[in-house]
């Protein structure tokens, strides 16, 4: 069974007591109504590029196709591929919103759109998506997956579901909030009392005096929230799964609305740790240029990084490298995954990505299966090394994060390290790496893309020089010297963009 454990500070996901990090990838949305296809073109070739997890979805639509029937032949098959395959999944439950619509929801339900009513835009206009204030398709979803937790901790005997992640990218697009009779009502109404602890009875205030210009979107935030707790708290209580939802990032133009308005951006994590505890996480999708200004928003003491969408072009092997040792993330999955094994990869038509506001550099895929497959089993090769060195000073990690920025210098002990970055390249990744100080004088380097000089400390004007220079690799967990370096190969210290590893022993003259 899967677990978060606070580790001296830093949250932990274990799995059956051991402590696991998901290298992970998410795959394209209609991937798991096949799971013929799902085994041939997916499970058969992650091993390619070293996944160890695969997020796939579990759409209500064909699970519960027959209201009150359950038909678990899709989850089941999935597990039993997990298993032979020797995987972990992530489940998305994909119950009454996927981006914003409920496109996901059985027939049953759409074609009921009196009992199951629909978010309305000012003038009465509606939109795709049921209102998280109808009671009756919240309790609906709520009972489906508590149906589908129930199934999973009745039938997962090797623990392959690790995590479930509740409905995917929610919100309102088009408008701040929902303007349907019932939301009238509430918005009419007083703040509840856990967004404003502070509140006499005889002070209770509206949502427009509380919040000003932020209210509607406070409130749909606070809808959404409160939705996904029912549903979450509902299936953690058959099976206490770590549960988590995503989010549509806060974009240009920045207004509620043109971004789903609700879902859990920023400046509503505050609404969202309120009102939805039963979620342990909320998970940035990540398809803009500035990837780690988002994964240090999204790493807090109460939201580990968990990434569960990303863009795919080469940087995202950096960024993985980045997020699980510099954030301490506990899952990193590009998104569509599957393209990077296939022979003509189905990528999205332009007018998809042009919907969803997605940066159409993140998919291109030249070079990414190689850096990234490298990079997962590297970070599977030194986990003891990892959690041995996570939060002491003995570990520092680096990454490029702008075209602008030439380098860095790490401050250890006996020695300053400078790392220069090299220029980026297509379908290369970005400068990115570790130091770990294995004792005083000896380093390990595991990187890509950068140059790496050796100086004494500030007052020291003694000389530096290596005593032995390995260019290696990790395999069964152990250090592999692939070349002892000296003479022409000890003048410079260079990782190109397959990710590689020094070993150096250092003295001073
Ligand atoms: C974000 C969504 O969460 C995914 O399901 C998918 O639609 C991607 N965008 C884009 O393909």
């Amino acid at each position: 069974m899967a677990e978060i454990r606070n580790d001296n500070g830093i949250s932990t996901l274990y799995v059956d007591g051991q402590p696991f990090q998901a290298f992970a990838g998410e795959v394209h949305n209609s991937a798991a109504y096949d799971p013929e296809r799902m085994e041939i073109e997916i499970w058969e070739k992650m091993e390619q590029s070293n996944l160890n997890t695969l997020i796939v979805p579990v759409y209500w639509e064909t699970l519960e196709s027959e209201e009150g029937k359950f038909d678990f032949t899709l989850v089941d098959a999935l597990i039993k591929q997990a298993d032979k395959y020797k995987k972990k999944l992530i489940l998305l439950w994909f119950g009454l919103w996927k981006n914003a619509e409920s496109a996901y929801v059985p027939v049953w339900m759409k074609k009921n759109s009196e009992t199951y009513f629909r978010v309305e835009l000012y003038g009465g206009e509606r939109l795709n998506t049921i209102s998280p204030l109808c009671t009756a398709a919240v309790e609906k979803d709520a009972n489906a997956f508590s149906r589908l937790m129930e199934h999973i901790r009745e039938t997962d005997e090797n623990s392959a579901v690790i995590m479930v992640q509740v409905e995917n990218e929610v919100g309102l697009l088009g408008t701040e909030r929902d303007y349907c009779a019932q939301a009238e009502e509430v918005f009419g109404g007083s703040v509840p009392e856990m967004l404003l602890p502070e509140q006499t009875e005889k002070e209770r205030a509206t949502w427009k005096e509380a919040f000003g210009d932020d209210a509607e979107e406070v409130f749909s935030a606070w809808c959404f929230a409160s939705a996904l707790e029912q549903i979450a708290s509902a299936g953690r209580e058959k099976h206490p799964l770590p549960c988590l939802t995503n989010v549509w990032l806060k974009q240009f133009p920045w207004y509620p609305g043109s971004y789903p308005s609700g879902g859990p951006v920023e400046d509503m994590l505050w609404v969202w740790k309120a009102a939805a505890p039963s979620l342990f996480t909320i998970g940035p999708d990540i398809y803009v240029p500035y990837v780690s200004d988002i994964m240090k928003t999204y790493s807090r003491p109460d939201n580990p990084l968990l990434i569960p969408e990303v863009r795919k072009d080469a940087v995202t092997a950096s960024y993985a490298l980045y997020a699980f040792l510099h954030f301490h993330a506990l899952c990193y999955a590009p998104f569509g995954v599957e393209d990077l094994w296939a022979d003509q990869p189905s990528d999205l038509p332009a007018e998809v990505i042009d919907a969803l506001k997605l940066d159409p550099l993140s998919f291109n895929l030249s070079g990414t299966k190689e850096t990234l497959g490298e990079v997962y089993r590297l970070l599977e090769e030194i986990r003891p090394l990892y959690l041995k060195y996570r939060g002491t000073e003995h570990m520092k990690c680096f990454l490029k994060q702008s075209d602008g920025e030439q380098g860095c210098y790490l401050k250890f002990k006996n020695y300053d390290i400078e790392i220069q970055y090299l220029p980026r390249t297509d379908g290369a990744p970005a400068a990115a790496g570790v130091v770990f100080e294995l004792d005083e004088n000896t380093f390990l380097i595991i990187g890509m893309m950068c140059s790496i000089r050796f100086h004494t400390k500030p007052g020291d004007h003694r000389r530096v020089d290596f005593l032995t220079k390995e260019a290696g690799t990790f395999h069964v967990g152990k250090w592999v010297c692939e070349q002892r370096q000296n003479g022409d190969e000890k003048i410079v210290s260079v990782l190109y963009n397959m990710p590689g590893c020094f070993r150096i022993e250092t003295f001073k003259y």
